[in-house]
This record gives structure tokens, sequence and C-alpha cells, in this order.
């Protein structure tokens, strides 16, 4: 995710400047602001009018044009944005700025600027080749400059090789983990259990429960957030995929817990799911049918496993922390607490789940977080600042600041 974040996209003079709005339409997707400088050969091949209308911004172009200057000097062009990137980058820009050639807006913004630089290259295979072009690379490398791509491909000129520019998606995740690199939870791994379970009784009917995910799914988008690498196991439910997190959707218990097993190991586990603590026995291969039978079917239920319990229990694949929720209607922090040492997790949450609370379908919460230390009662926050608040807690217990 990118949220809030402010990218100047330099646009230079190459045939790959035409995916340039589909970039532009995805870093936006993932809540970044963009910013585009157009050089005069990237205007050959894309339009500022489709490049305005996807970043819904001015397009900037010319470094003398009275109107460009008067509404964004160059200066602040390139000291407002939090990352540059350049893409594509042709050979010549990549030259200018190895010698800090300040011909044009681009090249003066990128002179000028403070923010760190991504350039993703796009250029012919023998230009990428060229001696001077290599040369060119690794001093910018040298100067602290990332580099995105090439590929290896067709290229547009007939020939194969390297130097065809990344594909919007992969600079995109690029740029994500450039963001990424220097949050609290970077080099973690988190795995986030969320929704309900669906237990089969026969082909059109289940068992289930009121949970709507929300609170889960708040949670895992937090800690990816924070720069953990998120797996979410999701029972069925109706709640977007949180942007920057790793999905693996089931529908039962016995799912879930084969899923989370699979995402083994991680450093934190959060089971916010609402698991059926029983499933039928025996699911009938066919609709149960009421016409011809004398007796109300009573269903045979057998007990799930528990997957909180199973990811607390010592052993080598053990998260560092495990963290469980208490949905409890009476005794809350009795029972919570009874709940915590049962299941052998580190921190769990209680949360009253009473009809009146509205906690089930609405945004809000009202937890005590319980763990060694004790009991601390949080007031009542949205389910995502209650999800924010928990990713801090964990980031600090993870990476204690030195
Ligand atoms: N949980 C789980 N697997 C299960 C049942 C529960 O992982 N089969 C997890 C939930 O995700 C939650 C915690 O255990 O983090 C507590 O769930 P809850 O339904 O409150 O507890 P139960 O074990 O079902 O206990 P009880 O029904 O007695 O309240």
């Amino acid at each position: 995710m990118l949220d809030g974040k402010k990218i100047l996209l330099v646009v230079s003079g190459g045939i790959a400047a035409y995916k340039t709005p589909d970039l532009v339409r995805r870093l936006r997707q993932l809540g970044a602001g963009v910013r585009c400088v157009l050089t005069r050969g990237g205007a050959q091949f894309v339009t500022p009018l489709a490049l305005g209308a996807v970043s819904e911004d001015t397009v900037y172009q010319e470094i003398f044009s009275l109107t460009d200057e008067n509404e964004m000097g160059h200066i602040r062009l390139s000291r407002e944005a939090d990352l540059v990137l350049v893409a594509p980058a042709t050979a010549n820009i990549l030259a200018k700025m190895t010698q800090g050639i300040a011909d044009d807006l681009a090249t003066t913004a990128l002179l000028a600027t403070d923010k760190p630089i991504l350039v993703a290259p796009a250029m012919n295979v023998r230009m990428w080749e060229n001696a001077a072009t290599q040369h060119n690379i690794k001093t910018l490398a040298a100067r602290g400059i990332g580099f995105i791509g090439p590929e290896e491909g067709d290229m547009a000129c007939g020939e194969w090789g390297l130097g065809r520019m990344s594909e919007p998606e992969a600079i995109a995740a690029a740029i994500e983990n450039f963001f990424r690199r220097d949050l609290p939870l970077t080099g973690t791994r988190s795995l986030v259990t969320s929704g309900p379970t669906h237990e089969a009784i026969d082909p059109v009917r289940y068992i289930a429960n009121r949970s709507s995910g929300k609170q889960g799914h708040a949670i895992a988008a937090a800690l990816a957030g924070l720069g953990s690498q998120t797996t979410l196991v999701a029972g069925p439910g109706h709640q977007p995929d949180p942007k920057g997190v790793d999905v693996v959707k089931v529908e039962t218990a016995v799912q879930m817990l084969e899923a989370c097993r699979q995402a083994l190991p991680v450093d934190v586990a959060v089971c916010a799911a609402a698991v059926s603590d029983w499933r039928v026995d025996t699911v009938a291969g066919g609709k149960i049918k009421k016409s011809g039978r004398k007796k109300t079917p009573a269903l045979k239920l057998v007990e799930n496993p528990d997957i909180l319990a199973s990811l607390s229990a010592p052993g080598n694949s053990r998260p560092r922390l495990v963290i469980g929720f208490a949905a409890e209607t009476d005794d809350l922090l009795a029972n919570a607490t009874a709940k915590r040492a049962k299941k052998g997790c580190d921190w769990i949450i209680a949360n009253d789940v009473s009809p009146q609370t509205g906690t089930f379908s609405g945004d809000n919460n009202t937890v005590h977080l319980i763990t060694d230390k004790g009991v601390e009662d949080w007031p009542t926050l949205a389910k995502t600042d209650v999800a924010e608040r928990l990713a801090g807690r964990i980031a600090e217990t993870l990476s204690p600041a030195p």
C-alpha cells in the first residue's frame, strides 16, 4: 500500500512511455498521489492529456513555460514528492543524470531533488549493453539511485534481449517494497485468521455465525501497512481483500487450520476468526429432504480443531507472539483470562459481543488487551483503529526501539 505517498513520475522518451498511464493508475489505486513531468521525447509517445486524466493533476513539461514555473517551480516540484520515479528511463536521461546535465524540466528536477530516485530503464539491448550506459548505471547505482529492471524480452525494434521496461505491475510492486524497507515490521511475517467458517450439513446448508471479518481483515491490513509480509486466512465473507496482503480463502475450520500451517513459520499469528467449534460428522451427499420423513433429523456434531491452541502449542514452528480473541457475552474479563490460559496464547483481546453492543456487524469495537502484564482497557474505537493500535503494539514487542 502506498497510502498518501507522493510520487513524481518523470516520463522520458521511449516507446514504453505508452505504458505510463497504466502505471499511474496502478500507483493511484495503491493510494499514492502521482504528479507527472513529461520530457519532449516522452510527449512523442504519450500525451499530457492521458497522463493528466489518470493522475488528475497538471502534467509539467516546460522549464521555461511561464504557467508551469509560476504554478510550481522545479525546486518545489522535486521537493514535494516522497520519491522520484523515472519510467521509462532512456539511455539519454540516464546519461544526463550521470553528468548532472539540467537542460529541461525533467533533468532540472532530477538534479534539484533531495528525495530518493528510482529508475525503470527502457532501451534497445545494444544501447543497454553499451559501455557508456553500463558505466552510467554503475555510477548512478553507486550514488544510491535504485533500479527497477530492465527485463529481458522482445523489443519494439524487433530485437530480443535485456532492455525492456518492467511491466507497470512490477514497477508498482517495487515501489511498495521501497516504502516498506524502513517500516517497523519490515522483515517479519504475520498470519491472521478472519471471518466465520462454514460447516456443511448437505450440499445446500451449512452452520455459520455472524462474524463479518471486518476486524480480522483490518488487522491484516494494519500489519502489512507496517511492513510485515502478511498472510490472511479468510473464511467466507464480503470484505474486500486488503491491499498488499496474501489472502487464502477457506470455508471450513479444517481448511483454515491447514492454510495456517502452510503459512508457517511466522513471527506473529493473530486469530481473529470466529471458527465454528463443531462440524457435522457426516455431511449428506444430497440435499436432506423434508418430504417423506417421519422424524425431524438430528445433526451429529464433532469438535473442530482449535487453530489458536494449535498455533500456541510449544514447538519449533510456534510464532514468537500468538494473539487470540475472546468473543464473550457474559463475564468478559474472567472468561477471556481463562481462555488465554487454556489456549496457551500470549495475548488475548476480550470483546463483548452481546447483541446490544453491535460488535459483530458494526464498525466499532470496545476491547480489552490481556497480556502477562495484566488488562488494558481500550476506549471504543473504529475496528480499523483497533487494528492499527494492535499492530503498533505488535511492532513494539517484535522489534523494540533500541
Ligand atoms: N479459535 C480457533 N479455533 C477454534 C475456535 C476458536 O482458532 N476452533 C480461536 C478464535 O479465533 C479466537 C479464540 O480462539 O481467537 C477464542 O474463540 P472463541 O470462539 O471465543 O472461544 P472458544 O474456544 O470457541 O470457546 P467458548 O466457545 O467456550 O467461548
